[in-house]
């Protein structure tokens, strides 16, 4: 085709310049799977959304003195927020930004729906009230969800007779508008069908996370972030841009597939995440072995075994993460290994409370990848292991879950830490973890418990390597 006019040129360069930031989302999401090159992933997609939103405003003519103030404001937010908020926070902040993605695509399917009332298109009709339905309940869902993880809203499921019921009726009162609007039925209220949907979806958000606990908001907030990239593609069917419709899609397929692996990773379907309210009670089960007397050592006593031990695999937890233990883990890493001994990191996929919450951890401590070893693959050689540190995981190291058929975490695949030859676990008490149950990693012969906070242990180690 030759460009006749200078509109169909710009055409043709918005719908090139639209390939190429594609491109770059592909590539960049390619890239967050490592974490050697999670980083650059992260500025390649960047510069793809940079390029899209700079052609689309281009081609679009509109007033940039206001989108100038609406991108300084945005930046200004982004920047503190992301320089503000610690490694442990991260869940918070993705919570809100879901929210922020899932309130716009709301509000451009509303916009759209009043930019152009007399719409009959049942494709666009749909497309609006989807980005409106998703994008409203991704954005009530993410605050709650935020408000779970920071503590603004009890963190336990909030749970009541005859709530399945009641969310179950508002579904099908949606659904029920959702027919009439783009079916576009009864013209004479049809200016009500939409805001209708906005009140629905808002409420919708809250009434489905509040009844799911705090621990499980990680699960919840890849999902709603999942949500959010829908409600964007939809949005971007309701105005016609295929960029949109691009990047939403990605962020629904990745969210979506980042949901599987977590809900694999600690052995639970997704519907035992979203309606069983785990964390409301006590959790089922018998003690599965967890009978005994534990065997406690001392950071002194310890560094003897290290000492004369030729290889160390660390298992770090949550317990590393709220004792901020990573780097003097690192140090203690360095040491052991200056000592001639092989070091690795052994890293369970749901370790922490979000995903890759170990690996960020490590790597803010400049812990080398090539230390970090794999569940699966750790597992194969873990009876060779002089020593296993366990530095505040629990959960992901209860043999329980490979033992007890009873256990409600039976069946979660886990790090087999008790299969070394010596096991040091490092924590406050003989608490439980995210999953409340008896852990019988620490009634075995084999183990050892270090009691205390866990940087304050691993700061004792060092000193006795150093002295
Ligand atoms: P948890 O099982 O939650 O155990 C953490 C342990 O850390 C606690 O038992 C606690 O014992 C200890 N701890 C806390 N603060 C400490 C400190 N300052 N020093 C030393 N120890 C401390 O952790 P995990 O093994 O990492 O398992 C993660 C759990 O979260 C799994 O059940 C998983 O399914 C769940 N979960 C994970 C995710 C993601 S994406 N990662 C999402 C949702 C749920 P004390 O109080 O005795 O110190």
């Amino acid at each position: 085709m030759t460009p006749t006019t200078a509109n169909e040129t710009m055409l043709i360069v918005t719908s090139l310049a639209y390939i190429l930031s594609a491109m770059l989302f592909i590539f960049g999401l390619k890239m967050l799977s490592s974490p050697e090159t999670a980083r650059r992933g992260n500025l390649v997609s960047a510069t793809g959304m940079f390029i899209a939103v700079i052609f689309t405003l281009i081609r679009a003519g509109l007033d940039f003195k206001w989108i100038a103030v609406g991108v300084a404001i945005g930046a200004a937010v982004g920047v503190l927020a992301a320089l503000k908020v610690k490694m442990t926070g991260m869940p918070e902040m993705v919570a809100l930004f879901n929210g922020g993605g899932g309130l716009a695509s709301m509000l451009v399917g509303w916009s759209e729906f009043h930019a152009h009332p007399d719409q009959t298109v049942v494709f666009i009709l749909v497309s609006v009230f989807l980005a409106v339905l998703i994008g409203g309940m991704t954005f009530t869902g993410s605050v709650v969800a935020w408000g779970k993880l920071s503590g603004n809203i009890p963190s336990r499921p909030i749970l009541f007779s005859g709530q399945q019921i009641i969310n179950g009726g508002l579904f099908v009162i949606t659904l029920g508008v959702g027919v009439l609007f783009c079916g576009s039925f009864y013209p004479s209220i049809s200016a009500v069908y939409v805001p209708t949907a906005v009140i629905l979806s808002l409420v919708i958000g809250i009434v489905t996370v509040i009844p799911i606990g705090g621990a499980d908001m990680p699960v919840v907030i890849s999902l709603l972030n999942s949500y959010s990239g829908l409600a964007a593609c939809a949005a971007g069917f309701a105005i016609g841009n295929n960029i949109l419709i691009v990047a939403g899609g990605l962020v629904g397929a990745s969210g979506l597939i980042l949901t599987n692996i977590m809900c694999k990773a600690m052995n639970r379907s997704l519907t035992n995440v979203l309606f069983s309210g785990f964390g409301s009670h006590e959790a089922a089960g018998g003690a599965g072995g967890a009978e005994g007397t534990a065997q406690s050592t001392s950071p002194q006593d310890a560094y003897y075994v290290l000492e004369a031990a030729s290889s160390v695999v660390f298992v770090p937890g949550y317990g590393m993460a709220v004792a901020q233990a990573q780097h003097v883990v690192r140090e203690l890493a360095d040491l052991i290994e200056a000592n001639g001994a092989e070091v690795s990191f052994a890293i369970h996929p749901v370790a922490g409370r979000m995903p890759g919450h170990m690996n960020v951890l490590l790597a803010e401590a400049n812990v080398p990848y090539d230390k970090l070893v794999e569940m699966d693959d750790i597992n194969q050689t873990i009876d060779t292991v002089d020593v296993c540190i366990v530095i505040g995981a629990n959960d992901v190291v209860n043999p329980a879950a490979r033992e007890d058929e009873g256990s409600p975490i039976y069946g979660m695949p886990i790090i087999d830490a008790d299969k070394a030859r010596n096991v040091f676990v490092l924590k406050r008490s003989m608490a439980s973890g995210f999953a409340g149950i008896p852990n019988p990693l620490f009634y075995r012969s084999n183990t050892r418990m270090i009691f205390g906070d866990a940087k304050a242990t691993i700061e004792a180690l060092v000193e006795e390597f150093k002295s």
